[in-house]
């Protein structure tokens, strides 16, 4: 279905991030789609993806634009272009991959080198990897602590806490300026086929998105 403007009150921007293989672009396929992709077919440069829902507690439908980042180092610098263009951050670790876990404050140092202060949610994914757990759900807890972040534990594959995630971010943005979000997020973009980002305000071009 043709989504127009009136379909939304709020536009909400978010980034997943993480290192490569922690389950971004799953994670992003879970909430969006419904899917799950057993296959790790490695993000190249970045994807996008938006879905309409309503933050209950706040009786407003938002619509969420995210970004899906590629892990790879060498796509480092693209992530820090739609670093700025954000309301919110979704960080991602593995809870399998204690490198995925190690590499956060590597992240955390690059989020708050290239982003305006914005809201950030850390997600341990693959919960349901009971036997191969690396890290413990402790772990995540006190890392967030530390950072003054908030934390969950998620899963793409059988979709445990995802939507919570989105949700949980979404409020938490709406909550923060609510009157400024009404006010700047009524230009969205799109990735051309070159993948520069175009303004898009009247929201015509969207074949144009991955
Ligand atoms: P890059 O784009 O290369 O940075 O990777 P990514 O972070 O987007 O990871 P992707 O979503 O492609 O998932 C990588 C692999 O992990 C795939 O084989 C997925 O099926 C698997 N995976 C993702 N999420 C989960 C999860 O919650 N549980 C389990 N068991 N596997 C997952
Ligand atoms: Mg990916």
């Amino acid at each position: 279905m043709e989504e127009d403007e009136g379909d939304y009150e709020i536009l909400i921007k978010l980034v997943i991030l993480g290192d490569v293989s922690v389950g971004k672009s799953n994670f992003l396929f879970r909430f969006v789609d419904g899917q799950f992709n057993p296959v790790h077919v490695a993000t190249v440069g970045f994807d996008f993806k938006s879905r309409i829902c309503e933050i209950q507690n706040l009786k407003k439908k938002v619509k969420f634009q995210i970004w899906d980042t590629a892990g790879q180092e060498k796509y480092m610098s693209i992530n820090k272009n739609l670093f700025q263009r954000v309301q919110g951050i979704i960080l991602m670790y593995d809870i399998s991959k204690e490198d995925s876990f190690l590499n956060l404050d590597k992240w955390l140092q690059n989020i708050k080198e290239n982003s305006n202060e914005c809201p950030l949610i850390l997600i341990g994914n693959k919960s349901d990897l009971i036997k191969e757990r690396k890290i413990s759900k402790e772990q995540g807890e006190n890392f967030a602590k530390k950072n003054n972040i908030i934390f969950l534990e998620a899963s793409a594959k059988n979709g445990f806490n995802v939507e919570k995630s989105f949700l949980k971010l979404g409020e938490i943005i709406c909550n923060k300026n609510e009157n400024a979000l009404d006010k700047m997020n009524k230009t969205e973009y799109v990735i051309s086929k070159n993948t520069t980002l175009i303004k898009n305000k009247k929201n015509k071009d969207k074949k144009n998105c991955c």
